[in-house]
C-alpha cells in the first residue's frame, strides 16, 4: 500500500527522516551522505530516498515549502510509514543581532502566525510548539563536538514569505517599529515557514521532531548568502542532523 503523495511501500521509508524542502537538496543529501541509496517516490517530483548513514537506515524526504505542503508529508510519513524521528533541514532568515549569515539555528520553540494551533485546540489555548528535548540536546552536543557554532531559541514560522512585518506601517507595525522589531525584542532568532507544522504533528502523534536551519538571508542587515556559502553551511547542518538522528 502506498500513500496519496508518497509512492513507497510500507517499510521502504526509515523511522528516521530528514526533511529538506527542495527535492534537489534531498537528492544531493542522499547522494553525498548516504550509502545504498534507493529512491522510493517521485510523485510531483517531491523526491524521497532511503539509504544508510554509518550503518543506520535514514530517509530523506522533500516536503515543498510552507505549512500546508509539509503537513501532507508529515501526516503520511508518520501515520502511514511509521516515522519516529523527524528532523527538518532548511534555511531561515536571520532577524536578530546575534544571528549571522551561515549560522546554524536550532528551533527550541516555534511561534507562528498560522491558524493550525488554533484549529487543533479550538482556539481555547495557545499550545506551545517545542522541539523534542532529546534531539535538541543531542544536536547541540554534536555541533559542539564538530566545532560548529549554533544558536538555539525561538523562531517565527510564517504563512507568507512576502509579508509586511518589516514595514512600520504594515499590519502589525505601530508606525515607528515594525512587527519584526517586536518579535526581535521578544527573542525571536529567525523566520522560516515549516517548524510549527513539524512540532504540532510530532506532538499530536507522540514522535520526536527537531528543526535545524542555516541562515541564508539576514533581514536586519539585508544581506544574502552566495550559492557557495549556502552549500557549505548547508553541509554543516546536514552533518549535525544525520549525527543527531542516528543516535
Ligand atoms: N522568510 C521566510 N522563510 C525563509 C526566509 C525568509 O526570509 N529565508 C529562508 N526561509
Amino acid at each position: 500500500m502506498t500513500s496519496i503523495h508518497i509512492e513507497a511501500e510500507v517499510g521502504e521509508v526509515a523511522e528516521r527522516v530528514l526533511l529538506p524542502g527542495d527535492p534537489v537538496r534531498a537528492k544531493v543529501i542522499a547522494e553525498n551522505f548516504l550509502d545504498d541509496v534507493h529512491q522510493y517516490t517521485a510523485i510531483r517530483n517531491t523526491w524521497g530516498f532511503t539509504g544508510k548513514y554509518k550503518g543506520e537506515r535514514v530517509s530523506i524526504q522533500a516536503t515543498g515549502m510552507g505549512i500546508p505542503s509539509i503537513s501532507i508529508y508529515l501526516h503520511e510519513l508518520i501515520e502511514v510509514y511509521g516515522a519516529k524521528k523527524l528532523i527538518r533541514v532548511g534555511t531561515c532568515g536571520g532577524m536578530n543581532e546575534n544571528v549571522h549569515l551561515r549560522d546554524v539555528v536550532i528551533a527550541q520553540g516555534s511561534t507562528t502566525d498560522s491558524s493550525i494551533v488554533n484549529q487543533a485546540f479550538g482556539g481555547v489555548l495557545n499550545f506551545s510548539l517545542l522541539a523534542d528535548f532529546d534531539l535538541l540536546s543531542r544536536a547541540v552536543n554534536v555541533a559542539k563536538n564538530l566545532n560548529l557554532p549554533v544558536k538555539v531559541g525561538n523562531v517565527i514560522c510564517v504563512d507568507l514569505f512576502y509579508n509586511d512585518y518589516d514595514d512600520p506601517n504594515g499590519t502589525f507595525g505601530d508606525g515607528k517599529n515594525t512587527f519584526n522589531d517586536k518579535l526581535r525584542k521578544y527573542g525571536i532568532l529567525a523566520v522560516e515557514m515549516e517548524s510549527a507544522a513539524l512540532y504540532l504533528h510530532a506532538a499530536a502523534a507522540g514522535v520526536q521532531a527537531l528543526g535545524i536551519f542555516t541562515v541564508s538571508d539576514d533581514l536586519l542587515k539585508k544581506e544574502f548568502c552566495t550559492p557557495e556559502e549556502r552549500q557549505s553551511s548547508f553541509n554543516d547542518m546536514i552533518k549535525i542532523a544525520l549525527e543527531t538522528v542516528i543516535q
